[in-house]
């Protein structure tokens, strides 16, 4: 069983972050939108700020990573802090040897004196565990299929600085809605944040978001649609959230080539969306964006990763420090 996840209540400060769940109040995301904005002008002078510099955070990553890895460093380093960046955990580490994550998380802040761990692992369940047996915070950096909750927010911060607002929105989520992390976090935020949100899922049938998602959105009284056709549904879209099909969690080279090619968003379909609308992808790509729409004014899934630095900092400075 899962540790009972540690609710934030309006306060980060000493807090593991491993769910969307923790959140309870849309207050909490203004609070972190808030550092944000303030960190972002800290980037902006081009100069080291010392809030943490008398801190430590350490990355371990058990999985391939860009931008999260990336942004958590650059995050790091902008506001002073110590970085212990260690990826590639699963091919050079103790894990090899057959060594526990518990052990493994243990022996970083031992060896580190590290005040705060960011994780991303492959189990879905590998941040709950972490910090049960962390000595210091955890952050769950994208854990298994379940969840990527900091990936939720630095996208919700992306959608209310381009429209201005984070509810009242419909919000197509289109690609691998089985496996992806990204979805099930950013849909449980859009529906905490926004009563009027509509979600339309657009998937392959084999590929559809987990039943259990649904029902739990559908209880906080959003309402979802489902669908497999892009054509029709693009629209009505306020956000295209488009992701790439999960290569790594099929069984078979011909299972993965069946459906990776389903979606494909490129001019001519960009031509049916909203003049308004914005294009998301928490990238990688692989085809499902055709470089074509790149230039596109509503193409926002470049911009998007800055906000990883800003939200990443504001959570640090969060937990490590508090509100003040
Ligand atoms: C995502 C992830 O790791 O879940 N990437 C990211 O962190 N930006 C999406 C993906 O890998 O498809």
């Amino acid at each position: 069983m899962p540790a009972k996840l540690n609710k934030f209540n309006g306060k980060f400060k000493g807090k593991d972050f491993i769910s969307i769940k923790q959140f309870t109040i849309k207050k909490e995301l203004d609070l972190i939108f808030f550092e944000a904005d303030k960190m972002k002008k800290i980037v902006a002078k081009r100069k080291t700020n010392g809030l943490l510099k008398n801190y430590c955070i350490a990355e371990l990553f058990y999985q391939p990573s860009t931008r999260t890895f990336a942004s958590f460093l650059g995050a790091t380093e902008w506001l002073g802090a110590k970085a212990i960046p260690i990826h590639g955990m699963s091919a050079y580490s103790s894990a090899v040897k057959g060594e526990s994550l518990s052990d493994s998380v243990r022996s970083i802040y031992q060896t580190t004196a590290a005040d705060l761990i960011i994780l991303r692992h492959p189990d879905d369940n590998s941040s709950e565990i972490a910090a049960k047996n962390s000595y210091v915070p955890i952050i769950n950096a994208g854990s298994g299929k379940k969840e990527h909750p900091t990936q939720a927010v630095l996208d919700l911060y992306t959608i209310k600085n381009e429209l201005n607002k984070m509810d009242d929105l419909t919000i197509g989520m289109v690609g691998d809605l089985k496996n992806g992390r990204t979805i099930k976090s950013l849909s449980l935020l859009l529906s905490l944040v926004g009563k009027k949100n509509k979600l339309l899922f657009v998937s392959p049938d084999s590929l559809r978001a987990p039943l259990s998602l649904i029902n739990r959105l559908r209880k906080r009284k959003i309402s979802v649609y489902e669908t497999d056709d892009l054509n029709k549904a693009i629209s009505k879209m306020d956000v295209l959230y488009m992701t790439r099909v999960q290569k790594e969690w099929f069984s078979s080279k011909e299972k993965y080539e069946k459906v990776a090619n389903n979606f494909i968003l490129d001019a001519k379909l960009m031509k049916k969306a909203k003049k308004k609308m914005i294009v998301m992808h928490p990238l990688p790509r692989v085809n499902e964006i055709s470089t074509g729409v790149d230039q596109d004014p509503r193409s926002t899934y470049f911009q998007q990763m800055r906000s990883g630095l800003y939200t990443r900092m504001a959570l640090f400075k969060l937990i490590l420090l508090g509100s003040k």
